[in-house]
């Protein structure tokens, strides 16, 4: 399938699930404005070069559901969707502007009932730094879903055996440095544009936009969503303070079970020695795409 043929199949998709946005029981509602629409800040266009996991079906696993653990066949959509809120977690903890880890690929998995605790995901996987263009770790982790009505995040707890980490420290330095001066104070849209393309310059703001996006991700994953990054629609420097640079962004964010496309205004900081914090974020009003 060409780009522009995914790209359609994306804009369709938006289109056919604008009724129904915000209307499953599992979606939280924002607290403000949810049924406003306003037209979105770019066109909305789901960047084409994601390599997202693809979610699978394995509608055999559906009759095997009352036992309290089984095997999952680690291709499938259960096993991918643990996967990636692992790698969002992966994300808070270790990854910078110049370091951001993917799951490669799950090994084994398997999920267990855990009452009224949750449902537990245990995962065998590789995983590597995608920035870094690093060599392959091997991780082995556990998700917990929080069962309830009110959203909970999963708990990760994640242990590797050499996740490999290259040394970004002269990288995040020149960075800092390049924009701790507000002189020319940093603002931007539309990262990546709807061809997928991104200066040169503005690579390490998306990476940092995807880094304060897995914060967003991890917190407002169940089991009923699959969150990926898919575009900055904005960025705005703000004035640094305290030895940290503060930005504020706005992300879209692609929910491939639902088909939605969500966007968080995240107020971030950010520093070599302290890495990135969101400091406040908010839910916007879903978009229109033009
Ligand atoms: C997988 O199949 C089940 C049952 O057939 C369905 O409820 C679920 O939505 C499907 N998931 C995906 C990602 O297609
Ligand atoms: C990373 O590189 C810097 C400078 O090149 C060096 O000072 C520092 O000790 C290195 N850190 C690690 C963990 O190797
Ligand atoms: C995660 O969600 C909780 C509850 O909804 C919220 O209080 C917290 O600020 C969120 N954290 C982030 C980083 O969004």
């Amino acid at each position: 399938m060409n780009w522009s043929c995914l790209v359609c199949l994306v804009l369709l998709s938006l289109v056919w699930h604008c009724p129904v946005i915000y209307s499953s029981p599992m979606t939280r509602t924002p607290d403000t404005g949810s049924q406003i629409e306003v037209d979105c800040p770019s066109s909305c266009v789901f960047p084409p070069f994601l390599n997202s996991p693809s979610p699978t079906n394995d509608s055999e696993d559906q009759v095997e559901l009352k036992m309290t653990s089984r095997e999952l066949n680690p291709k499938f959509y259960e096993a991918s969707r643990a996967g990636q809120a692992i790698q969002h977690y992966i994300n808070t903890v270790h990854g910078s502007p110049f370091r951001l880890y993917t799951v490669t690929q799950v090994h084994k998995a398997r999920a267990e009932d855990m009452g009224e605790s949750g449902m537990k995901y245990i995962l065998e996987f590789s995983v590597k730094d995608i920035v870094g263009e690093s060599s392959e770790g091997q991780c082995s982790a556990e998700v917990l879903y929080p069962r309830g009505e009110t959203q909970r995040p999963p708990q990760v707890q994640c242990s590797c055996d050499g996740l490999p980490r290259l040394n970004t420290t002269d990288k995040e330095e020149a960075f800092y440095q390049q924009y701790s001066v507000n002189t020319n104070a940093v603002t931007a849209s539309s990262i990546p544009d709807s061809y997928g393309h991104m200066e040169p310059d503005m690579v390490h703001f998306w990476h940092l936009g995807r880094l304060a996006a897995s914060f967003i991700m991890l917190n407002e994953s169940n089991e009923n969503t699959l969150y990926n990054m898919a575009q900055v629609s904005k960025i705005k420097q703000l004035m640094s303070e305290d030895d940290q640079l503060n930005f504020e962004y706005e992300v879209l964010l692609h929910d491939m079970i639902s088909q939605e496309i969500i966007r968080w205004k995240l107020l971030i900081t950010w520093s070599p020695a302290r890495s990135v914090k969101v400091v406040e974020s908010e839910l916007l009003p879903r978009c229109r795409c033009n």
